[in-house]
Order: C-alpha cells, then sequence, then structure tokens
C-alpha cells in the first residue's frame, strides 16, 4: 500500500503525520518505509535521532526527488506499507506519487489560508485519476486548535464536505505540544505519554489501515 501525504502549503504537518503513521504501524507489526522527497529533509532527519537514540522498531527511510513513480513500485515489492512524505507544493514528486499511490492525506490547518489551497489540490487528484482511478484521498484537519471556543474546525469542515475528489477523516489532529517535542526526539507520539495525541494518531491509523490489535 502506497500513502501519499501531500499539500499545496508548508507547515501543515505533512512530516508529522508520516511520522507519526510510519511509527503506528511499525508498531503493529507492519513492514513500513518511508520515502522523502522532501528537500527539506524532515524525515530522514527524523530516521536518524531516531537511529540515533536507539529507538525501535526502526522505521527505514529514503530519500528520492523528481519522479518517484519507479521509486515506489520497486519499494512496494520490499515494503508492505509506503509512506511518501511529499514536501510543500505541487512537485513532480507528488505528482508522479500520485500517480501510483493507493491513498493521498492531505493535512491542513482549519484557517482560511491554508482552506483556500484546498482547491488546486482537488484539481490535482481529479487529473491524478486518469492515471490512477482507485486513488483515494481525504484531507485531514491539522494543527487544529484545541480550544472548543474557536470555531474554526466545525467552518472547515463544513467546507471539506464540498470537495468532490477529497473525502474529509473524522479524526482531527490538534496542536499539541508533544507533536513537536516527537519530531525532535525520534519519537512517535504512541510511544510518549499524552494520552490525547495518541489517541489521535490510533483513530487516524485506524480509519484508513487494517491493523492487528
Ligand atoms: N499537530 C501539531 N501540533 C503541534 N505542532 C505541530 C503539529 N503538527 C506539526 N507541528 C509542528 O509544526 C511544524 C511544521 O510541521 P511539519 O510536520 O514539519 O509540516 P510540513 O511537513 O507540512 O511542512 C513543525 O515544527 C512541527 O513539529
Ligand atoms: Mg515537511
Amino acid at each position: 500500500m502506497i500513502v501519499l501525504i501531500g499539500a499545496e502549503k508548508g507547515g501543515v504537518g505533512k512530516s508529522t503525520l508520516a511520522t507519526n503513521l510510519a511509527v503506528h504501524l511499525a508498531h503493529h507489526s507492519v513492514d513500513v518505509a518511508v520515502l522523502d522527497t522532501d528537500g527539506q529533509a524532515t524525515c530522514a532527519r527524523f530516521v536518524e535521532r531516531r537511529d540515533e537514540a536507539g529507538i525501535l522498531p526502526s522505521v527505514p527511510c529514503v530519500q528520492r526527488t523528481g519522479d518517484v513513480a519507479s521509486t515506489l513500485r520497486d519499494l512496494s515489492r520490499r515494503y508492505q506499507v509506503i509512506v511518501i512524505d511529499a514536501g510543500g507544493r505541487d512537485s513532480r514528486e507528488m505528482r508522479s506519487a500520485m500517480a501510483v499511490a493507493n491513498l493521498m492525506l492531505v493535512p491542513t490547518k482549519a484557517s482560511q489560508a491554508d482552506l483556500e489551497t484546498l482547491p488546486k489540490v482537488n484539481e490535482l487528484i481529479g487529473l491524478a485519476r486518469g492515471l490512477n482511478p482507485d486513488l483515494k484521498a481525504s484531507a485531514v484537519l491539522s494543527m487544529a486548535p484545541s480550544n472548543p471556543i474557536i470555531r474554526e474546525v466545525e467552518d472547515a469542515r463544513e467546507l471539506l464536505a464540498q470537495f468532490e475528489q477529497m473525502e474529509l477523516a473524522d479524526t482531527v489532529i490538534r496542536d499539541r505540544k508533544v507533536y513537536r517535542d516527537a519530531l525532535l526526539s525520534g519519537h512517535g507520539v504512541v510511544e510518549l505519554n499524552n494520552s490525547q495525541a495518541r489517541a489521535e494518531i490510533q483513530l487516524l491509523a485506524q480509519e484508513f489501515f487494517e491493523l492487528q490489535p
């Protein structure tokens, strides 16, 4: 299964979702690898820190840029799940990955400026389905304010429900410091003791993967 984490924007939580999903899957005995196509190498550096700290299970990470379709076909012979961190913006990496992925997750913040980038992604998914009709796609609200008084998430939900090419994940990833700490220490939040963040990643994974308990 090839899972692409992609968006038109940087700083929306792509690398955070990629690392956390990969670590969570690895804990469920899934043979998972990350493909980091972003020059910022956030996932590659995450895995380096994880390995240096000796955190298990280890999560292999491959870095590639340009057309990644053949790399993905090759990796999918060796791993059960490949999680791609596609970096910011529309790119060759993202488009070529969309041509072979089974699932695309599009993290987005609930703010207006972020939501405005989604029609473009919606259109790209429509185009990709010309080549890859089985591509599933879902937006994921990410870095959402944890204060329930802020109505942004409800408003964003309404808007996101209108896109033809994308579903909307039920699980919302909230803005929590533990996600930043985990990225820096080489952990997934499922390995740290913040039950809310852990539950978010578990629920998100449940929505999209069939895992053994
Ligand atoms: N849910 C979250 N809560 C708090 N901080 C987050 C969350 N998701 C991401 N971050 C932080 O925001 C910054 C950008 O996130 P990142 O995953 O690198 O985004 P992207 O890969 O889309 O550029 C990082 O410092 C990261 O630790
Ligand atoms: Mg990133």
